[in-house]
């Protein structure tokens, strides 16, 4: 698959996934590509943690339908009847759940580039994702990004040292194919805008 081809392609999958297990070949093509992202000051900040226990991902489905509640509860009238209709995960479907950890403290304490911006740490951590996530739709690999959930409760349930923060658990796995239109779009939550909307010339607002 072309480059642009990948990225025009590249969806956010919920209710795609077939169940069946991923080559390992696949996952590790998917993940090396993760690993070869650009980083700040070289420093690779980033972890993968595979889980496939079925407990495991029972135990995360149930904590991620709760905080689906908790940002229910915060809509009303259009808002919600709406979000009442749009699946935010397959984490059980899928049958497999990539946690990516941030990790400053790859590269001990002088890190290149990052004096001024420790952001550009975190920055560098989601720039793995999305390597990943490219990978994965050139291989019709489905990719879905949970972020229903609170960062103590996955760190218990994965070990994470406390050094190691949780930024993303990824559902990955076969799909029956990849949608043309993104769900929320779809579903009539919120649709892309125009790059003209986001664009500025030599100074913000001109
Ligand atoms: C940081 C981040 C967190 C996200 N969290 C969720 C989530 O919890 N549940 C979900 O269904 N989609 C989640 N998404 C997917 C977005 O809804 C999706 O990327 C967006 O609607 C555009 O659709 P597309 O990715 O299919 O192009 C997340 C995406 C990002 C980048």
């Amino acid at each position: 698959m072309e480059l642009y081809e990948a990225i025009a392609r590249r969806r956010d999958t919920r209710a795609e996934f077939t169940g069946r297990p991923l080559d390992d070949d696949v996952l590790t093509r998917i993940l090396t590509a993760a690993h070869m992202a650009p980083s700040v000051g070289m420093t690779q900040p980033w972890s993968f943690t595979l889980v496939r226990n079925p407990a495991t991902l029972d135990a995360f489905h149930a904590h991620v339908m709760e905080e689906r509640q908790v940002f229910a509860d915060e809509l009303s009238g259009e808002r919600a009847e709406t979000f009442a209709k749009i699946k935010i995960e397959g984490i059980v479907e899928s049958g497999l759940g990539i946690v990516v950890g941030y990790d400053p403290t790859t590269a001990g304490e002088q890190v290149l580039g990052r004096h001024a911006i420790a952001d550009a740490g975190l920055y560098s951590a989601v720039l793995a994702i999305q390597n990943l996530w490219l990978a994965a739709t050139a291989e019709g690999v489905g990719v879905g990004w949970v972020s229903f959930y609170r960062e103590p409760f996955l760190s218990e349930l994965v070990g994470l040292p406390d050094h190691v923060r949780p930024i993303a658990w990824l559902c990955v796995g076969e799909v029956e194919n990849l949608p043309d239109v993104p769900d929320l779009e779809r579903f009539g939550w919120r649709g892309r805008s125009p790059l003209e909307t986001v664009l500025h010339t030599e100074r913000y607002g001109a």
